[in-house]
């Protein structure tokens, strides 16, 4: 999935989710076998991607959230509106997956308070924002 585009299109919570489930396929993950998708709506309407790569240094692993909010940086796209994140644990599709601590200090990098945060609850999304999440951040 290269970077998308959506020209007057809304963009809904499902849309984004969906996308994000195409980033699947992607993740490397031989050693958790955990399978991450994020797909992240930049304000213009963009939707960048990410997927978690893994690292026999286990410590090098990045997660799906920061590939997508890092390729998007590298592509001069810092105004985010949304990310939908997904993930399959044990073959399990629906859990949520709510982003890490450390992903959450890079969303407060670069996001606002309202940044929308969606994840997967059964069959339904459900949304949260990133100051829910992470009230009490750190930033100098
Ligand atoms: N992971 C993510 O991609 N995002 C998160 O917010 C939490 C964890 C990945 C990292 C690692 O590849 C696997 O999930 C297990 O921790």
């Amino acid at each position: 999935m290269d970077d998308m585009l959506f020209d007057g299109v809304e963009i809904t919570d499902d849309i984004l989710m969906e996308l994000a489930k195409e980033l699947l396929p992607r993740s490397y993950a031989p050693y958790s076998n955990v399978n991450v998708g994020a797909a992240l709506l930049t304000k213009g309407g963009k939707v960048y991607f990410g997927c978690n790569v893994e690292n026999a240094s286990y410590g090098a692993t990045v997660c799906a959230e920061r590939v997508a909010i890092f390729t998007a940086i590298a592509q001069g796209d810092t105004d985010f509106e949304a990310m939908a994140i997904t993930g399959i644990k044990n073959g399990d599709l629906g859990e949520p997956f709510f982003p890490c601590g450390m992903c959450l200090q890079v969303m407060k990098e670069f996001c606002d308070d309202d940044f929308k945060i969606i994840v997967e609850k059964g069959m339904e999304n459900e949304s949260y924002t990133l100051k829910e999440l992470l009230p009490k951040g750190f930033s100098l």
